[in-house]
C-alpha cells in the first residue's frame, strides 16, 4: 500500500490533497450547530445528482410525454416513486440547508475579510441553485410548472427595448412549449449541475486558503504551537468528519420522515395544481412559486410598477453579494457586536419570513401594505449597515476561542 501511494504521489498530489483539505486542515475547535450545514449541503448536492441521473433514465423531455413519464416513474418504474420523492424533497431540503448556512454567515460575520470570496462564490452557488430549481420545476409539465414559468419568464418582458425579444429568446417560441421544456431539460441536467459543482470546488478552495471562521470570530492562526498548528484548531479529519456524521444521521431521520410520510408537505414541496397536466388554455386560480422563492416573489409584487418590481427583486438578491463591504464592524461575530446589529439581523430575518409567507398567499390590500413594509425593512438592513456597524459599541473580542 505504501509503495502504491508513493507511486501515485510521484505523479498526482493525492496525499498532499488529503492532508491539505482533511487530515491537516485545522478547523477551530468551537464549531457549533450552525456548522453542520456546509457538509449537509454537500450531502444534498450528491443526493440531487444521483437521484437526478436515475430520474433522467425514465423521464421523457417532451411536451406530449413529460407529465405521463413522471406518472410512469411514480407507478411503474421499480423504486421510481422513492427516487422522485428523494429528488423533489431534496430540492426543498437544499434550500432549507443553504438558508441555514447563509444565516450562520450573517450571525458570525463569516463573509468579512478575509472570506469575501468564500461568500461571493457562495452567492454565485445560490444564484445557480435558484436557476436550477426554477428550470427543474418546468420538467414535470404540470399546471404550476407551466404557469409559474410563464410568470417568471414574462418578467423579462418588462425590460425596456429588448424585453420582448429576450422573452422569446428564452422560450425559443412564441409561448412556453416543448422547445422551452427541451432547453430547460438540457440546462437542468447538465449545464447548471456542472456550474454548481465547479463553484462548490472554488467555494471550498477559497475557504481552505484562509481557514474557517468560528462562532467567536477570532483568528485561530494568531496562536500556534511549536509545530505551527493553531492552539485552538483540531484536524478536520477525524474530528469533524466524525462529528459531521452525527449531523448527517439526524438530518437523514428528518429527511426520510418527510420523503416517506409527507412528500408533498401540504402543497409546499409539491404544489397541488402540479398534479394536473399543463394546459395553456386554463390559468390556475392562484399562481405561487415554491416556498423558497416566495420572499423574492413578495418583493416583486410589493412594487406596483412591473419594471420597478423586477428591479427590486433583482436588487434584493444583488445586495447580498456586496454584504462583505457593507459591514464595517471591527468585530465579526454577533456575540461581540452591539445591540443595533442584533436588532437589525432579527428585523431582517422576521421580514424575510413574513415576505416568504406573503409570497404564497393571494394578495389583498392589507397584505400588499405589509409586504411593502417588509421590503423596506429588508433593504434597510443592508443600506443602514455601514452606519450602524460603525456607530455601535462592540464588546471586546477574546484572544482565544471561548468554546
Ligand atoms: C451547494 C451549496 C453549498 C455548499 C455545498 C457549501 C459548502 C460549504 C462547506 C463544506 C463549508 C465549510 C463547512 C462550514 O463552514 O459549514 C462552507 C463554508 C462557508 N460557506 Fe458554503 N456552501 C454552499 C453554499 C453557500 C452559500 C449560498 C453561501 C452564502 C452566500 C455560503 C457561504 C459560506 C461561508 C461564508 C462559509 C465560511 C463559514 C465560516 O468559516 O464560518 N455557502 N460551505
Amino acid at each position: 500500500m505504501e509503495k502504491f501511494m508513493a507511486w501515485i504521489d510521484a505523479r498526482f498530489p493525492a496525499t498532499k490533497m488529503w492532508e491539505d483539505h482533511l487530515s491537516k486542515y485545522y478547523a477551530p475547535k468551537n464549531f457549533n450547530f450552525f456548522y453542520f450545514f456546509g457538509s449537509l449541503a454537500l450531502l444534498v448536492l450528491v443526493n440531487q445528482i444521483l437521484t437526478g441521473i436515475w430520474l433522467t433514465m425514465s423521464f421523457t423531455p417532451s411536451a406530449e410525454e413529460a407529465f405521463a413519464s413522471v406518472e410512469y416513474i411514480m407507478r411503474d418504474v421499480e423504486f421510481g416513486w422513492i427516487i422522485r420523492y428523494l429528488h423533489s424533497t431534496g430540492a426543498s431540503a437544499f434550500f432549507i440547508v443553504v438558508y441555514m448556512h447563509m444565516f450562520r454567515g450573517l450571525l458570525y460575520g463569516s463573509y468579512q475579510k478575509p472570506r469575501e470570496l468564500v461568500w461571493v462564490f457562495g452567492m454565485l452557488i445560490y444564484l445557480a441553485l435558484m436557476a436550477e430549481a426554477f428550470m427543474g420545476y418546468l420538467l414535470p409539465w404540470g399546471q404550476m410548472s407551466y404557469w409559474g414559468a410563464q410568470v417568471i419568464i414574462s418578467l423579462f418582458g418588462a425590460i425596456p427595448v429588448i424585453g420582448d425579444d429576450l422573452t422569446m429568446w428564452i422560450r425559443g417560441d412564441y409561448l412556453i412549449s416543448g422547445i422551452t421544456l427541451n432547453r430547460f431539460f438540457a440546462l437542468h441536467v447538465i449545464a447548471l449541475p456542472i456550474v454548481i459543482l465547479g463553484l462548490v470546488v472554488l467555494h471550498i478552495l477559497a475557504l481552505h486558503e484562509v481557514g474557517s471562521n468560528n462562532p467567536d470570530g477570532v483568528d485561530i492562526k494568531k496562536h500556534k504551537d511549536e509545530n505551527g498548528i493553531p492552539l485552538d484548531g483540531i484536524a478536520f479529519h477525524p474530528y469533524y468528519s466524525v462529528k459531521d456524521i452525527v449531523g448527517v444521521v439526524v438530518f437523514l431521520f428528518v429527511f426520510c420522515a418527510i420523503v416517506f410520510f409527507f412528500p408533498e408537505m401540504g402543497g409546499y414541496f409539491l404544489e397541488k395544481p402540479n398534479f394536473e397536466q399543463a394546459n395553456p388554455f386554463k390559468t390556475p386560480e392562484h399562481i405561487a412559486p415554491v416556498w423558497y422563492f416566495t420572499p423574492f416573489y413578495a418583493i416583486l409584487r410589493a412594487v406596483p410598477d412591473k419594471l420597478l418590481g423586477v428591479i427590486a427583486m433583482g436588487a434584493a438578491i444583488a445586495v447580498l453579494f456586496v454584504l462583505p463591504w457593507l459591514d464595517r464592524s471591527p468585530v465579526k461575530s454577533m456575540r461581540y457586536k452591539g445591540w443595533m446589529s442584533k436588532i437589525w439581523l432579527l428585523v431582517f430575518c422576521i421580514s424575510f419570513v413574513i415576505l416568504g409567507v406573503l409570497g404564497v398567499l393571494a394578495p389583498t390590500e392589507g397584505r400588499t401594505l405589509l409586504s411593502q413594509i417588509c421590503t423596506a425593512l429588508y433593504f434597510a438592513y443592508f443600506i443602514l449597515m455601514p452606519f450602524y456597524t460603525r456607530m455601535e459599541k462592540t464588546k471586546p473580542v477574546p484572544e482565544r476561542v471561548t468554546g
